[in-house]
């Protein structure tokens, strides 16, 4: 008869097929339970990939291991180890390219998308993530949008960052850190790089920044679903979307492209913005629908998700001392809007 020390020990030299480190040293093995009359074991292993071929090898190698010391059945289940017990153990190559962020694995990223231009991505983009600082949370914005950087002059910011040691330091702005492309061209000339040098600039924006500990990384894509954004899906396979339309029923079809683009890459979507959503009359509270009305919904709808709020036309309110064109204040009613948006990211993501 098998005793739980003896089937222990067998478990303990057996090596995770990923992580190439024993059971032992993983604590991959969550329990062991023996019914003594059948000479029946049943264990519980916890490894770093789950349903994969190798998955199917290790299961023989334990069921062999077990019957051969005089189990007569085994029953087996697998589950995956904890996220920070295969951060420790991952060999440090496949270690970085899969964080991007070094020391930064807890960071969620979310891409926002649109299928066209000028209808409001950067916007949702810098308001969503000064809204998610003013809920407490640590967030980043990267401009993806090599060519059409727009969001250090909408948050007003005029520094540049400055550069320690190999690392680009993020200008940070209402508590959010930002790096984009604009920083680094001289008086507002054309970017002329090509292909292959978009894809290295991504690169380093997450690679050669110091972004710090991030609760959140947002990045604003440029429209459409070219180059850049399919580069963002293939370098952040775990980045989710959001997808900015206005109410246009056309927009709404055009943006569920970019949406479908998201679905084909595998990265979940958070949900739809729809912006530009209708002009509220400060005399009467008349709210008037100029363009369209119902693109968010059906958006949502052809995507199965959800519309995470609707945007009125509106400008942030003008202050004296505080130069940030696009940056609606916490007490705004769009500011409150963001901020309602901003909550439903928290509970969803
Ligand atoms: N809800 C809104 N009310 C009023 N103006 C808005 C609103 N949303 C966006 N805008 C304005 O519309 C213009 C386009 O917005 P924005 O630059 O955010 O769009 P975009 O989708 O990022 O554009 P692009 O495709 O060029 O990157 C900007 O001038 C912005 O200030
Ligand atoms: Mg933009």
């Amino acid at each position: 008869m098998l005793t739980q020390e003896q089937v222990l020990e067998i478990l303990h030299g057996i090596q995770d097929p990923f992580l190439h480190k024993t059971l032992e040293e993983t604590g991959g093995v969550e329990e062991i339970k023996i019914k003594e009359e059948k000479n029946h074991v049943s264990v519980k292993v916890l490894i770093s990939k789950t349903n994969t071929a190798e998955q199917m090898e290790l299961q023989q190698t334990i069921v062999n291991a077990l019957k051969s010391a005089g189990a007569v059945t085994v029953g087996l289940r697998f589950d995956q180890l904890p996220d920070d017990v295969i951060q420790k153990f991952q060999p440090k190559e496949e270690q970085e390219d899969q964080s991007l962020l070094s020391g930064n694995a807890g960071t969620k990223f979310i891409a926002v998308a649109s299928g066209k231009g000028g209808v409001g991505k950067s916007t949702v983009t810098v308001n969503l993530a000064v809204a998610l600082t003013r809920l407490g949370k640590k967030v980043g914005i990267i401009d993806a949008d090599i060519y059409g950087f727009s969001v250090p002059d909408m948050m007003g910011v005029e520094e540049r960052p400055v550069v320690r040691g190999e690392k680009i330091i993020p200008v940070e702005r209402f508590g959010v850190k930002l790096v984009s492309m604009g920083f680094f061209v001289e008086d507002n000339s054309p970017i002329i790089w090509r292909g292959p040098m978009l894809g290295k600039m991504l690169t380093s924006f997450f690679k050669e920044v110091e972004w710090g500990d991030l609760d959140y990384l947002l990045l604003d894509l440029p429209p459409g679903t070219g180059d850049v954004a399919l580069d963002v899906h293939a370098m952040l396979p775990s980045s989710k979307e959001i997808i900015v339309t206005t109410p246009h029923p056309t927009a709404a079809f055009v943006a569920a492209r970019a949406g479908q683009m998201a679905l084909k890459t595998e990265h979940e979507i958070l949900g739809v913005v729809e912006n530009m959503a209708y002009f509220e009359s400060k005399e009467t509270g008349n709210k008037e629908f100029v363009f369209g009305r119902g693109g968010g919904v059906k958006l949502a709808d052809t995507l199965k998700t959800d519309v995470l709020g609707h945007i009125p036309l509106q400008q942030p309110y003008e202050e004296e001392d505080v130069f940030a064109p696009s940056v609606y204040q916490a007490d705004h009613p769009t500011g409150v809007i963001y901020r309602n948006m901003a909550a439903k990211v928290i509970d969803k993501y």
